[in-house]
């Protein structure tokens, strides 16, 4: 007998139409790279299964403000290929080493070491000419788009999530205070999910500056509570394939906040956090309710 057929809830709805967007923009530009080695190395990464976080956030966040989509896809795609890039390169052997990455053989194992790595170098600059050039309506004005490019930097550069790797790697075996290890992970990890809420307010003309900040409030808790949740994820045998090692940032010697305060205290904190991103964004209303149903489910993912 055939199976009813299960309704989607308003986010997978959502998920669903954000990602086919996102698809045919990566496969219009990655299309076009004429060399066949590098063009592989990147689509083997850009096409891997990806809960998409940061560009749902960004379409998230502009259905909340009423942005026009065709603005939004911009810096969805793009900061959706920086935080590829990153991965690429936080998988290599001299970052954490990590042979799985998204249920498949992280980069450099298929394409080799130094293939992951330009894979990753040409995924910056595609992501910034993506914001640079990509047609968008004419509200999005060349101003928004520099503006774009210049949080795009500032988190994705030496002030965000590379100063973060660089305190990461340097952090290990050595004691940390709660407040530095705060510090990392919203460098590493928060500034990129800070950027996609803050991109899409500029895909709006005008946005009242305490609607900016609730926004900004939500996306730092969410932020750190996704790190600390992906901290579990790598610590808690839960019999769930996570796409990705288990047990390696205890293998690497990494300083986690799941490891100094165990599993519990980690939960408990995670739960605070969403609880305080949450409250951040209850002026919002109704229009914010795909942030609330994505912030959730971060704090409920098992991958
Ligand atoms: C992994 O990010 C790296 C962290 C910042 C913890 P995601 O958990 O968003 O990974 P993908 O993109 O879904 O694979
Ligand atoms: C990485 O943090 C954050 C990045 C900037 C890529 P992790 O090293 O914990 O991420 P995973 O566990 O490899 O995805
Ligand atoms: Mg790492
Ligand atoms: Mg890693
Ligand atoms: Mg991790």
């Amino acid at each position: 007998m055939a199976q009813p057929r299960q309704l989607k809830s308003p986010l997978q709805t959502f998920t669903v139409q954000c990602q086919q967007r996102l698809e045919k923009l990566f496969a219009l530009y990655l299309d076009k790279i004429s060399v066949p080695a590098l063009r592989k190395a990147i689509q083997h990464s850009v096409f891997s299964p990806s809960k998409n976080i940061r560009p749902l956030l960004v379409y998230a966040t502009g259905h909340a403000i009423s942005a026009p989509v065709d603005c939004l896809d911009l810096p969805a795609c793009a900061i959706e290929l920086i935080h590829t890039y990153s991965l690429i390169h936080d998988d290599l052997p001299a970052m954490d080493n990590a042979n799985l990455r998204r249920g498949k053989p992280a980069c450099h194992k298929v394409f080799g070491e130094a293939m992951a790595i330009l894979a990753g170098d040409a995924l910056q600059p595609l992501a910034f000419d993506v914001i640079a050039q990509h047609p968008a309506p004419p509200s999005l004005t060349e101003k928004n788009r520099l503006q774009m490019i210049h949080v795009l930097s500032q988190a994705g550069g030496p002030y965000g999530m590379v100063a973060g790797q660089a305190l990461d790697i340097t952090a290990m075996q050595k004691t940390i205070a709660p407040d530095e290890l705060h510090t990392i992970y919203r460098l590493k990890t928060g500034a990129l999910l800070s950027a996609s809420v803050t991109l899409a307010t500029f895909c709006v003309n005008k946005i009242n500056l305490e609607i900016k900040n609730n926004l900004a409030c939500f996306a730092d808790n969410l932020g750190l509570a996704f790190q600390i949740q992906d901290d579990i994820l790598d610590m808690e045998n839960t019999g769930v394939a996570i796409g990705k090692p288990q047990g390696l940032d205890a293998a690497n010697q990494k300083i986690t906040y799941a490891a100094i305060h165990g599993l519990d205290t980690a939960k408990k904190h995670v739960d605070d956090l969403f609880h305080t991103a949450l409250a951040a964004i209850t002026p919002l209303g109704e229009r914010a309710e795909l942030l609330r149903e994505l912030a959730m489910m971060v704090l409920k993912r098992r991958q």
